[in-house]
């Protein structure tokens, strides 16, 4: 049995690439390994947020993990703020990290730039992701593709740790999707699709209605040769529904470039509207039955003690490790 752990901001409604990349994928991972799957609100602050509006994601992020299948008693789910060992670990990590590989990390670069005003926290980030996943000695992160540095430098964290203290950590391995780890923007199909897009045709949400879905399709940005083929340089928005259509029905991609041959870009953008739609049904119903409840509650309050248990016992052995804190005296 391997440890999974994974994390999802809080910074809005997930998307289409959140759930194709990493969330559906969690899933089918339950059922033969251990699981933590964590709602990261300590990371969501690193840019501004809206205190009520902060809250309202965080309740229907978690949701959304239930309503998508994670099952909790199989896995535990829980609040990162509400595990106070994540920022604990997270700062003796910083400890260990330098300025100039936060400074690298492309996520960084991007936010940051051209922006006043940026966040201490926001180059920190990192360290704090690296405290989440080692905190619960994790084999494997599920995690989409726009996340592999930051894995990178987890693993180069854990290493330095190892060797300069004691060898405490296990070296995490990624795990990435191979159809569906960077689904891309409808309306720029050379950038990521994300929550955070303010221009809200580029994003299908995972709770947007039926109607809404449709039209995000057949508005997405294609080129004007008329031929359902993958080709992610010259045809990026057509081998962006290709991925996308794929991802929600199994099929290969070879498979649907087969049975669209010949037909035109129409009948294409309708069926994976359709089988997009028929992707998120089941999970919106079952989603709108879990928001109003207390069930959720309960099982966040659940799965934050379970977390707890496990992660205060690997922050006591990093901070004996790093010489914090002190030894009692034997009276
Ligand atoms: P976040 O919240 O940006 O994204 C959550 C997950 O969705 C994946 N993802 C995508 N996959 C495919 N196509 C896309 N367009 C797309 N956009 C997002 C992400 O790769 C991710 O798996 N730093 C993380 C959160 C985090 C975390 C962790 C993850 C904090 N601590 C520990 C794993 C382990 C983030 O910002 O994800």
């Amino acid at each position: 049995m391997k440890t999974i752990f994974s994390g999802i901001q809080p910074s809005g409604t997930l998307t289409i690439g959140n759930y194709l990349g990493a969330m559906k994928h969690f899933v089918e991972l339950q059922d033969e390994n251990n699981c933590y799957f964590c709602i990261v609100d300590e990371h969501a602050i690193t840019v501004p947020q809206d205190r009520l509006k902060l809250r309202d994601n965080i309740r229907s992020l978690a949701a959304l993990y239930l309503a998508s299948g994670i099952d909790p008693n199989k896995s535990t789910l829980f609040i990162q703020s509400e595990v106070s060992a994540h920022t604990q670990l997270g700062w003796m990590m910083q400890s260990i990290s330098y300025i100039g590989e936060l400074e690298r990390m492309t996520q960084f670069k991007d936010k940051a730039s051209g922006k006043e005003g940026v966040s201490s926290s926001l180059l920190t980030y990192p360290p704090l992701m690296a405290a989440d996943i080692l905190l619960y000695k994790t084999d494997i992160v599920p995690v989409g593709d726009d996340q592999k540095q930051h894995l990178e430098l987890t693993r180069n964290l854990a290493q330095r740790f190892n060797n300069k203290f004691n060898d405490i950590f296990t070296i995490p391995e990624i795990s990435i999707p191979k159809v569906g780890a960077r689904i891309m923007s409808l309306q720029e199909p050379t950038k990521k699709m994300s929550k955070s897009d303010e221009n809200l045709k580029a994003s299908i949400f995972m709770l947007d209605d039926e109607k809404t879905i449709e039209k995000k399709v057949k508005s997405a940005v294609t080129d004007s040769e008329g031929i359902v083929k993958f080709d992610k340089e010259n045809k990026p928005g057509i081998s962006n529904l290709l991925t996308i259509h794929a991802s929600c029905t199994g099929e290969s991609i070879e498979a649907l470039e087969a049975k669209y041959e010949g037909k035109g870009y129409g009948d294409f953008k309708q069926d994976t509207a359709n089988v997009v739609i028929q992707t998120l049904r089941p999970v919106q119903e079952r989603y709108h039955e879990l928001i109003t409840s207390t069930e959720l509650d309960d099982i966040l309050d659940n799965g934050a003690d379970k977390a707890a248990f496990t992660a205060n016992k690997m922050l006591a052995k990093a901070k004996k490790a790093m010489g914090l804190g002190r030894v009692k005296k034997k009276k």
